[in-house]
């Protein structure tokens, strides 16, 4: 069973409550491994170094990417449970780890970029940083309720989403719309998924940055009603 504890390309969907307590009672029950895809949720994203912690959900492997090198070099990478490591350890002793054959398999660059994000993550307090600013990130994101076709804003860690009305030229059209506004008008770049908005700022985002997006933001949708 593989899933995202909260479905962020798909318009940041958290889970609701219970729901992956409740799919991992369901895995054990059945002998199924949980899989946490944390790509987008994992390191800091939702105010944790994994969003397993956030829900209090021990998953048996969770696959992550962008984080680790704060996006600035591709790499991802995946971290199993005892019990799944040792069973790809019954090879001889000189086998080397969870081997895999891809090209660029532990690149130096991207290895370097890594440990130099995780050590930034750590001296400069990132993730908790990330935590504490959830909730003046989510009043920020609330504050577009009301503005046209605006039908719902939902908000988790430092993500955030607003769905908008279709137009009445079709589903995705107000989205490209406003995809094309934001870039050549407003002076921010939005990412949309059909009609969502859909918001990443980064973990050193400061407030006052937090009111220029949401203004921006703001600026966009009128435009596009
Ligand atoms: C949630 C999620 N999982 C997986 C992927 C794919 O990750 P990768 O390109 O590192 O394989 C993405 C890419 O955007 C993603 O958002």
């Amino acid at each position: 069973m593989i899933v995202e504890p909260m479905a962020g390309s798909t318009g940041v969907l958290p889970a609701p409550k219970g729901y992956l307590q409740k799919l991992r009672a369901i895995c054990d029950k059945h002998g199924i491994l949980l899989i946490f895809d944390e790509v987008i949720t994992g390191f800091g994203r939702l105010g944790f170094a994994f969003a397993a912690e956030r829900y209090g959900v021990v998953p048996d492997m969770i696959t992550f990417a962008k984080g680790v090198t704060s996006g600035t070099v591709p790499m991802g990478g995946v971290v199993v449970r005892k019990p799944i490591y040792d069973a790809f350890m019954k090879g001889p002793e000189h086998a080397i780890e969870l081997f895999h054959g891809y090209t660029y398999s532990g690149h130096p660059l991207a290895c370097a970029a890594s440990l130099a994000a995780l050590d930034v993550y750590r001296d400069e307090k990132l993730f908790e940083r990330a935590h504490a600013l959830e909730p003046k990130w989510c009043d920020a994101l609330m504050t577009l309720k009301g503005l046209p076709n605006v039908l719902d804003i939902r908000c988790v860690g430092l993500t955030g989403a607003i769905d908008l009305a279709p137009s009445s030229a079709g589903p995705g059209e107000r989205g490209y719309a406003a995809l094309e506004y934001s870039f050549h008008e407003a002076g921010i770049m939005l990412r949309l998924s059909g009609d969502t908005i859909e918001l990443t700022p980064p973990l050193i985002v400061s407030e006052a940055q937090i009111g220029e997006i949401v203004d921006k933001v703001a600026r966009t949708i009128k435009a596009v009603a």
